[in-house]
């Protein structure tokens, strides 16, 4: 559930309370009396203990210490973990509101405190008919001199967009489709100023999508190419920001159908997708003076009768022909089509984001991005940076030249698939074919969607990219701006 956060003046007096403290010598004394004050400290000094609660029948005092120096951004992950695991606690407790008390040498603390609560109640219950929420929590209510308004509003936004990114991934493939998917990004956005562009078959024809045409022939729906621009009067930059989305809306493997249960939660195919939505969607909402412009092309991946082939070969928009040799490796055909779109725009830097591969998963798991750059190392060491802050971390892998031999075709310009082995770069060589400018591939296939909830990520989609993007164009504009 969303949680609304309320400011107020005065500590109510029943209610539940979070005291979050860096110092555990200095509690509230209108809160706490002498004893449960040493009690505090013995567990917080001999225990170990960052949380102490106090059961105060019905209601509860938590304390929550924080470290008294911050020094990396693991220490700003763990106190979101806090917030969560209070969170969790009090969900468990079924409770619907708690006060929070912030005793900080450094407010701003709350908000990562805050930013783990929001991200950690997320809950998906569209298709559950008595739709009861689990997660009871409804109200935050923070006192206003003890935290900024900019900040609420910040983990506001950040809430609005993580929901409609996780909302999207987790919905079923029936309701979002390629036709669908578009329709709901661009209502999504329609508040703010950015032009979404909803290109249909007829103009993906025109402009000769041979990925994305051909992925598509075994579905029922027409392809969508979705466009959606932010350029503020006032940006720091004349080349856009291109933001590239992978929108597999479902992703069957086609005529190498996925074998065994391997095909049942390929409905997340589309979450860099929806991670492109919602970073445009803070981006813009956050009036960042960056221009930056999101690109999605959308289909599914089926067999039906008309459906592509192994031993076909597509032409591509760029003019180069693709041998397919399984038809599986469909994100990167899609993709292609629309890095060669992004060219047009003379980018700044291109980024994609992409359940690209099985072998970024097997390789590290759902614990991070594998990222590949080329010709864009300073803006890559960046967004490495952007990513240990917000806790969406990337894992460099090599892009040597040599990988690309893999992808050698006897009739065509390539094949889309390489050997056995390296699968998350030989796709990422495919991509950079596409590309004539600064770029970065994030495969995503990971963290994307998970079997069961890791601290704040819950299980399903995680949203994971969104925040990335949005923390990146923010230190991108921060840096213009000195
Ligand atoms: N959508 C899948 C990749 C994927 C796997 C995403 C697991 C999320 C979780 C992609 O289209 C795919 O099927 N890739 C193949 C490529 C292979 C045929 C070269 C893969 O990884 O097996
Ligand atoms: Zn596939
Ligand atoms: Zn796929």
């Amino acid at each position: 559930m969303e949680l609304k956060i309320e400011l107020f003046r005065r500590r109510t007096v029943k209610g539940n309370t979070i005291i979050l403290t860096d110092n555990i010598e200095n509690l509230p004394e209108e809160i706490f009396n002498h004893s449960e004050m040493a009690y505090a400290r013995n567990q917080n000094k001999k225990e170990k203990a960052k949380i102490i609660h106090f059961n105060r029948l019905p209601y509860f005092d938590i304390i929550v210490v924080v470290p008294e120096k911050v020094k990396s951004d693991m220490d700003i992950e763990q106190i979101r973990r806090l917030g969560n695991d209070v969170l969790s606690f009090l969900n468990k407790n079924k409770q619907k509101e708690v006060s929070l008390e912030v005793v900080l040498d450094d407010p701003s603390l709350a908000q990562s405190f805050l930013e783990g609560m929001i991200l950690g109640n997320y809950e998906y219950l569209k298709y559950k008919t008595d739709n009861k929420p689990q997660k009871h929590l409804e109200t935050i209510l923070v006192r206003h001199n003890l935290i900024e308004f900019v900040h609420i509003f910040e983990l506001q936004r950040i809430q609005k967009a993580l929901t409609f990114t996780r909302d999207l991934v987790n919905e079923i493939p029936s309701e979002l489709t390629s036709i669908t998917f578009p329709k709901q990004v661009k209502e999504f956005l329609s508040d703010l100023p950015i032009k979404v562009e909803i290109l249909s078959k007829q103009k993906i024809t025109a402009l000769k999508m041979g990925g994305l045409l051909g992925v598509n022939r075994g579905s029922v729906d027409d392809p969508s190419f979705t466009i959606m621009e932010y350029k503020p009067q006032k940006a720091i930059n004349k080349k856009p920001y291109v933001l590239v989305g992978k929108g597999v809306m479902y992703d069957t493997g086609g005529l190498n159908l996925k074998p065994g249960t391997s095909m049942a939660d390929m409905k997340c195919d589309m979450s860099g997708a929806a991670a492109v939505a919602g970073a445009m969607y803070m981006i813009a909402a956050s009036q960042l003076p960056v221009y930056v412009v999101g690109l999605v092309p959308a289909t599914d991946n089926r067999p039906g009768g008309n459906a592509y082939t192994p031993g076909d070969v597509l032409t591509m928009m760029n003019g180069k022909t693709v041998e397919v040799q399984n038809t599986d490796a469909e994100g990167r055909l899609i993709l292609a089509d629309a890095l060669a779109y992004a060219q047009k725009y003379d980018p700044t830097l291109v980024i994609d984001m992409a359940t690209l591969t099985g072998a970024a998963h097997a390789a590290i798991g759902h614990y991070a991005i594998v990222g590949m750059e080329s010709g864009a190392s300073g803006m890559f060491e960046r967004l490495h940076d952007a990513g240990e802050e917000v806790f969406e971390r990337i894992v460099e892998f090599p892009f040597w030249d040599e990988y690309a031999d893999q992808l050698k075709s006897s009739i065509a310009d390539m094949a889309n698939i390489g050997g056995k082995y390296a699968g998350a770069i030989t796709a990422g060589k495919f991509l950079e074919k596409f590309t004539d400018y600064p770029y970065i591939h994030l495969d995503i296939a990971g963290p994307a969607f998970l079997d069961a909830a890791w601290n704040y990520w819950p299980q399903g989609g995680t949203g994971v990219g969104a925040r990335l993007c949005y923390q990146f164009i923010k230190t991108e504009s921060d840096r213009q701006n000195k």
